[in-house]
């Protein structure tokens, strides 16, 4: 008989949001006259915007001609996204990036699951705690995490960000090859400022790290002085590897696409000491394993870049971002400790009375309909918090206040 990777077996039988939709299922079910909101998985509720839209029926016109039909494409991405990347979210900030440093996806999620390929399975891997659960699993499913005992990875470096430490983690006190780091943060909704993502960039540098960076809520920074890209940081383009997403800039959580960077001076070692360029066996993996994002997407991704895109794009991401103002003032309203909300689409709430995150997820939903998402979900150092996505619609952001409030 074949055998099993044993590695998945050691895995929380549900991923997170899974587990989330079964218990609400579950009291759908039982309750069938409630009307459930969810504030829970960080999925988006507005359109996508006319730009986009335009582009996709025009993409999906081509192909209903012979002349025009598109069959398989560059499994790195179609040229003309690449350049408009490249141009827009990179030479626009003074960061230069070439477009073959840049790998169109069907999403960050795949790429951030899927990068640990390309790396050898026993480097040691450091990750902010609460986190983004992909980065652990992933790391789990090829032996790299070692096992979970009372809720934590024997071979993970698990750095907390929280209240005490004004949700800046520490640099490791030991050498590490990995670091994952996602900023604005999913799922504290904080973010790190110029000179704190820089301690990580020299921390890198210095001990030949790379760090793998999930900026997918980057749309979503309003001050000033927080960096969109970890490139925006002097050095970084020898460390760091950049995923962004169109999920949550352009309302792409169900067309599928995004990006990652990989620029040409990024290596890793072998045993005996040559640099190996980690940008050239990217495109060999996604060449064997990919076959590219759609060229419908790609050319709806590529309008968000047009001057009426990027301005469509913008009054969406207002809307969410207004969301999340008035929830987070009106839970200061009632007393409630919220964090995040204001560069980044989540707040991260300390549940009352002391209650357990998971405890608190069932009060809410059984006395209020109301869905949010664990923080204890994403982490040990989550527990006693749960987190809301400004994501919703108005109207359901101002009843679930409303609920809570009762
Ligand atoms: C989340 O809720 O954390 C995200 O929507 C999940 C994802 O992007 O995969």
């Amino acid at each position: 008989m074949a055998l099993v990777n044993e590695y998945f077996l050691r895995l929380s039988d549900n991923y997170l949001f899974s587990d989330i939709a079964k218990k609400v299922n579950a009291f759908k079910l039982t309750h069938p006259n409630e009307r459930v909101i969810s504030l829970g998985i960080g999925d988006v509720t507005q359109p996508l915007c006319p730009a986009v839209i335009k582009a996709m029926h025009e993409a999906v016109d081509e192909m209903a001609t012979s002349a025009q039909f598109h069959g398989y494409g560059p499994e790195h991405g179609y040229d003309f996204l690449r350049e408009a990347i490249v141009k827009n979210d990179y030479h626009s900030r003074g960061i230069s990036i070439s477009p073959n440093e840049v790998f169109i996806n069907d999403g960050a999620k795949s790429d951030l699951g899927n990068i640990g390929d390309i790396v050898r399975w026993d480097n040691s891997v450091a990750i902010t705690d609460p986190v983004y659960p992909v980065y652990i699993d992933s790391n789990a499913m090829i032996g790299r995490a070692g096992t979970c005992v009372d809720g934590k990875w024997s071979n993970i470096i698990y750095m907390p960000t929280t209240e005490e430490n004004g949700f800046e983690p520490q640099l490791p006190e030991q050498r590490v090859d990995m670091i994952y780091l996602c900023y604005p943060n999913n799922p504290t909704g904080t973010v790190l400022t110029k000179t704190q993502l820089k301690k990580w960039v020299d921390y890198a540098l210095k001990n030949d790290s790379l760090i793998f960076f999930d900026s997918a809520y980057e749309a979503y920074i309003h001050d000033e002085d927080i960096p969109h890209s970890i490139y925006e940081i002097r050095g970084a383009k020898r460390c760091a590897i950049e995923f962004r997403s169109y999920s949550k800039t352009a309302g792409f959580t169900g067309i599928r696409c995004g990006y990652t960077v990989i620029p040409k001076e990024v290596k890793a070692s072998t045993l005996d000491g040559q640099k190996v360029e980690l940008n050239h066996l990217w495109e060999r993996r996604q060449a064997t394993k990919f076959n590219g994002a759609s060229y419908i997407s790609q050319r709806g991704a590529a309008a968000i870049y047009s001057p009426e895109g990027k301005e469509q794009i913008k009054q969406t991401i207002d809307y969410y971002m207004g969301n999340a103002k008035l929830m987070r003032e009106r839970l200061q309203q009632l007393g409630v400790i919220v964090y995040g909300g204001t560069n980044a689409p989540y707040l991260w709430v300390k549940t009352p009375r002391g209650l357990s995150s998971w405890k608190y997820f069932e009060e809410l939903l059984y006395t209020s309909a109301l869905v949010c998402t664990p923080g204890a979900g994403f982490g040990p150092s989550g527990e006693g918090y749960v987190r809301l996505t400004a994501f919703g619609k108005r109207e359901d952001c101002l009843e679930a206040m409303e609920r809570l409030k009762r």
